[in-house]
């Protein structure tokens, strides 16, 4: 098992497998983002597997494909199929649900658990806005499909964002009270360079809880992930709904995570700009005792907690890069 320099068990890792996205959230990518990396960049299906096979071998038992968005890859579920193979107890994935009605059933069957799926408003202009062109109503065929797939606990987060979606918390719950959708509300991080984030357009956790209104313990309702939420329901509901309070200092007690950035770089933390070159060292013929002795440096260099608070964005990775 990893345990970091604090005392903290790590079994999971959250894996980027592309930078690119089919949509353009204000707070993610900007209109004039940076380019794209070369697809022959990416790690391939059969290096992931090795990866992953080394991780797992660390105690690792949790992993995530992230992005950019994981779904334009179209060999997602090559790369599902041998993750699971590898041994990888619980595999996720966090997509934006573009495509995922076509898909979901097929990665279920590949091996993937269950899915988080990125819907920061339920209004189609506004989703169409934020996103820049989105389609409201293909997410929720997304979200639809995952169910139906049986791509269980189905979890939805929403990015709340003061003087955009910050009237919908109410609405939000409400998806939660007769079907098993888990929303989470996220507050605002500075990444990047989006050039998006100020610290007004945040809206801390005690506000996010006014606005939701009245809420109950979540119980046995509270769905598995191990991840930084704090789950309630509303009262007598089916599905819970989970704050995750990004910049609020207790946030990093609990970590238990590791990134591997679109690029190939194991970073250590969400924030910062550190990270060792895990891809060059796989491409360059590594065995699996040097891959395993670099992910035991990495976790070593992990830090007690970000230091988000308080800075306006650009001083990390973008959001496509670091993928959550
Ligand atoms: N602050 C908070 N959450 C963010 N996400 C992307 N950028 C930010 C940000 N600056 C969210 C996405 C997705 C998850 C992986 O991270 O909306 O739900
Ligand atoms: Fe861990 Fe860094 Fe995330 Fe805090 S911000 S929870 S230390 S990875």
């Amino acid at each position: 098992m990893l345990t970091d320099p604090f005392g903290r068990s790590i079994d999971y890792l959250r894996l980027s497998i592309t930078d690119q996205c089919n949509l353009r959230c204000a707070y993610c990518l900007p209109a004039g983002h940076l380019p794209f990396a070369a697809r022959s960049s990416r790690l391939t299906p059969g290096e992931i597997e090795r990866l992953a096979a080394c991780f797992v071998a660390l105690g690792v038992r949790r992993v995530r494909l992230t992005g950019g968005e994981p779904l334009v890859r179209e060999d997602l579920e090559e790369i599902v199929e041998r993750l699971a193979r590898a041994g990888v107890a619980d595999l996720s994935l966090s997509t934006n649900g573009i495509g995922l009605a076509r898909r979901a059933a097929g990665l279920r069957k590949a091996g993937l658990r269950r899915v988080n799926v990125s819907l920061d408003s339920l209004d189609p202009a506004r989703f169409a806005e934020l996103t820049r062109h989105g389609r409201l109503s293909d997410v929720l065929a997304g979200v639809e499909a995952a169910l139906s797939a049986g791509l269980e606990p189905v979890k939805l987060n929403v990015v709340v964002v003061r003087g955009v979606n910050d009237g919908e918390l109410a609405a939000f719950a409400e998806l939660s009270r007769d079907r098993p959708f888990h929303v989470r509300f996220i507050e605002l991080m500075p990444m990047g360079v989006s050039g998006f984030y100020a610290p007004e357009r945040r809206v801390p956790l005690p506000e996010m809880r006014l606005k939701t209104g009245a809420l109950e313990a979540a119980g046995d309702s509270r769905p598995e992930g191990g991840g930084p939420a704090a789950y309630y329901r509303l009262p007598g509901a089916v599905g819970t709904v989970g704050f995750i309070a990004a910049l609020s200092c207790s946030f990093c007690a609990g970590c238990n995570r590791m990134r591997l950035t679109s690029r190939g770089v194991l970073v250590p933390c969400l924030d910062g700009e550190e990270g060792l070159d895990l891809a060059a060292l796989v491409r360059g013929g590594a065995s699996p005792d040097e891959v395993r002795d670099l992910i035991v440096s990495a976790v070593g260099a992990k830090p007690a907690a970000h230091a988000m608070l308080g800075r306006s964005e650009g001083g990390g990775r973008t959001m496509c890069h670091v993928g959550g």
